[in-house]
């Protein structure tokens, strides 16, 4: 079976060098797949790129088989593929229905209502707080409105860029577990994390790059046991 998603010797930046070049890798239908990597590795402009929010020089990606360069954001968004950039992922100044409300947008649900109360199954703590700003929430709670609202759209594949920044351990546990509830639902993930070795805990595969280039490639469980990728980017000893 070919891949949901599928990179192909990508190289891409923001029309001066290149910033990602030649990186490959597969994303399978309803896997939970991560990139990690250095700060400035790469990794955003990984997501931004799917996203059309790059410039591509070469390679291709493939989603359901047809190609997605040249596509834009807009219409990436009504085939099926959200995303949650890493920072100003939420409306501060709206409320957390009204974030939620902006999911809807740029590809209306067939049944928005439902559409909201399975995302409110998935975030009950965000019941008590529809009519809240969402910036009056806490950085957890924000998290799971960005994640909320680009679940609205109903993707089948979601990018999503440090879902865990800046958030406690407790917190960085909850949002890994929700993540493990969207898929439960059919949605595929690929997301970017900092957390390397529990994001590798919960991910399918992971797929490492350093300096916009792939570095290393495999399953969260051979990731987490190879010597390399342990000393350069778990910190050293097994857990
Ligand atoms: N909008 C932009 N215009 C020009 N250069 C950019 C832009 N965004 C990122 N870059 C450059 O691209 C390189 C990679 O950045 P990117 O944000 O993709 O890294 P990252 O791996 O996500 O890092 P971090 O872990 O810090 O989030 C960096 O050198 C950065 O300065
Ligand atoms: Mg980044």
């Amino acid at each position: 079976m070919s891949a949901l998603l599928s990179v192909r010797g990508l190289s891409a930046g923001y029309g001066g060098p290149p910033i990602i070049e030649d990186v490959s890798f597969d994303v399978e239908e309803n896997e939970i797949a991560v990139i990690l990597g250095p700060n400035g590795a790469g990794k955003s402009t990984v997501l931004k790129t799917i996203f059309a929010l790059t410039s591509v020089t070469g390679g291709a990606i493939d989603f359901h088989g047809t190609s997605l360069v040249g596509r834009k954001t807009s219409t990436l968004v009504t085939i099926g593929i959200s995303a949650v950039p890493q920072s100003r992922n939420i409306f501060p100044h709206l409320s957390v229905d009204e974030n939620l409300d902006v999911g809807t947008y740029a590809a209306p649900p067939a049944d928005p209502a439902a559409t909201r109360e399975n995302v409110l199954e998935l975030f009950p703590d965000l019941r008590a707080k529809l009519k809240q700003p969402a910036g009056e929430l806490s950085g957890g709670q924000r998290q799971m409105v960005a994640l909320g609202r680009a679940l609205m759209c109903e993707p089948k594949l979601m990018l999503l860029d440090e879902p865990t920044a800046g958030l406690s351990p407790a917190y960085l546990e909850r949002i890994f577990d929700l993540l493990l509830d969207i898929r439960k639902t059919g949605v595929t993930i690929l997301l970017v994390e900092q957390n390397a070795r529990q994001a590798l805990q919960i991910a399918d595969h992971g797929h490492v790059l350093v300096n916009g280039r792939n570095f290393a490639s495999g399953t969260g469980k051979a990731l987490l046991a190879d010597e390399n990728v342990r000393r350069s980017f778990l910190g050293g000893a097994a857990a």
